[in-house]
């Protein structure tokens, strides 16, 4: 396949969140100031809001019973001062979203998303490198998040590039976390939320990669919790064969969430602390041949979804009922696909949703959270996935 630089880089062009792979080297830090944050004890069920949507899904719409963490996606860092940059529709929307996810019954936390792909992850190299940089923006993100009452932050540098950087993100982590520490014992608030959007595995091990591993001690020590991006496989960058582009198991390549996740515990990240992404989204393909229609069948092209072959849950739903798509969960992947005459999209439905966070709880993970809001249909993938976290009919 091809680089995940070209991977990633095409996936930033399409759809903001993305997913990422680390490395495996252990950072030697000096112990937490304070025991490592413990994750939320109800689990983690997140999902990161577009504030690009405001118009469409205000915040008061969101329906809280689904989530317990939203993420407002995004904000960047001024390229110079490291400062957080707040547009004015930020500035609008932002207070919005704190208020009203906390006015909710139940009330969801709220955090504050750094980075997605409109980011440069040259302009995050330079903000890790120093400590005058980290510190500013450091100082910059607690003020951000108290003045409009966020109730964490989140990091989505896609991607850390090279070891140094993965060192440099390590202090960023340390830093931040001393510096929320002492905010929460100077104002007697609780103390902010650090988590962090993350490669779908801890290490970027394809043959194409600058090899480096995420620095998963100073995970574990100074983040509540990582948000692998369990999504993008496969697509437009390889059109040869249909693909699942977030499917749980693979038996012929490690580019799998279940591989992703094991790389995350191999490298130090408690479970409990791992949050597995899924995507509300498909990738498409034109078959060669009608007749030849599973996944890794013979493809031409992309199919439906623009010329990147994506497309939003909502979209598929309407395209498969208007042209009387053949649907299929396939348990061996855990993933759905469906396919009309040539056109084939391979996307998570409820089936492998559920399946999937029945893995996860198998696992101990921390929870789940999908990319994005947005793209559900009447909150159908929100549903099922609270569902099968809590056995309880909602
Ligand atoms: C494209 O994907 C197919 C199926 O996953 C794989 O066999 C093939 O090696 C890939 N091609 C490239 C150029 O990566
Ligand atoms: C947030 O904005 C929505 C839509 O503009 C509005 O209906 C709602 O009252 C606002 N909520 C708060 C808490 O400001
Ligand atoms: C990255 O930094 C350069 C200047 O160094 C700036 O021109 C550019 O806008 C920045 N990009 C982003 C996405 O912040
Ligand atoms: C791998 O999975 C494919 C379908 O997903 C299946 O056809 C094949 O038999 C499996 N191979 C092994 C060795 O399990
Ligand atoms: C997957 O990764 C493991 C190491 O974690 C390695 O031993 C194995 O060969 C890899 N499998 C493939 C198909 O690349
Ligand atoms: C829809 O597809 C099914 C097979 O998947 C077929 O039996 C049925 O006749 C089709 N209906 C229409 C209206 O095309
Ligand atoms: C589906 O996969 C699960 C887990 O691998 C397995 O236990 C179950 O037997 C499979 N079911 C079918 C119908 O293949
Ligand atoms: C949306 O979901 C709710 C809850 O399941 C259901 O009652 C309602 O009929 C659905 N609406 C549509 C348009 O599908």
């Amino acid at each position: 396949m091809m680089s995940v630089y070209k991977i990633y880089a095409l996936f930033l062009a399409i759809i903001a969140l993305s997913d990422a792979a680390p490395p495996r080297s252990f950072l030697p830090l000096p112990p937490a100031a304070a025991p490592g944050p413990a994750p939320p004890p109800s689990g983690v069920k997140g999902a990161y809001w577009p504030s690009w949507l405001a118009q469409t899904l205000p915040p008061s719409n969101i329906p809280t019973s689904y989530f317990t963490h939203l993420f407002y996606a995004f904000v960047l860092p001024d390229a110079t001062s490291y400062q957080l940059i707040i547009t004015k529709p930020d500035d609008q929307w932002m207070g919005n979203f704190t208020t009203s996810l906390h006015a909710k019954n139940p009330p969801a936390k709220a955090l504050l998303s750094v980075g997605g792909a409109a980011g440069s992850p040259n302009n995050f190299s330079n903000l890790v490198s120093n400590s005058d940089n980290r510190a500013a923006f450091i100082s910059s993100s607690i003020d951000v998040a108290r003045k409009y009452d966020f109730d964490g932050l989140d990091l989505d540098w896609e991607f850390p590039s090279n070891p140094l950087d993965m060192s440099n993100l390590a202090l960023l982590f340390q830093e931040w976390r001393a510096a929320v520490n002492q905010e929460s014992l100077a104002s007697g608030k609780p103390g902010l939320l650090l988590s962090s959007a993350v490669y779908f595995a801890s290490n970027f091990f394809l043959s194409s990669d600058v090899p480096r591993t995420y620095p998963g001690e100073a995970i574990r020590n100074y983040v509540d919790f990582v948000n692998p991006m369990c999504f993008n496989y496969h697509g437009s960058w390889n059109t040869s064969a249909t693909g699942a582009h977030a499917l749980l198991f693979d038996n012929s390549s490690n580019i799998s969430t279940s591989y992703g996740i094991s790389t995350w515990k191999g490298d130090g990240v408690p479970s409990n602390k791992i949050v597995m992404g899924m995507p509300v989204y498909g990738r498409t393909w034109q078959l060669k041949d009608p007749n030849e229609h599973g996944i890794g069948a013979p493809a031409v092209g992309t199919g439906p979804g623009g010329t990147h072959g994506v497309m939003i849950y909502s979209d598929i739903l309407g395209f498969n009922s208007l042209n009387n798509a053949t649907v299929v969960f396939d348990n061996a992947t855990v993933s759905t696909y469906s396919y009309a005459g040539t056109n084939w999209i391979g996307y998570d439905d409820t089936n492998s949703i559920q399946a999937k966070i029945k893995f996860a709880k198998a696992q101990g993970l921390g929870g789940y959270f999908l990319w994005e809001l947005g793209y559900d249909s009447n909150w159908t993938l929100a549903r099922a996935g609270i569902k099968s976290f809590f056995p309880v009919a909602l």
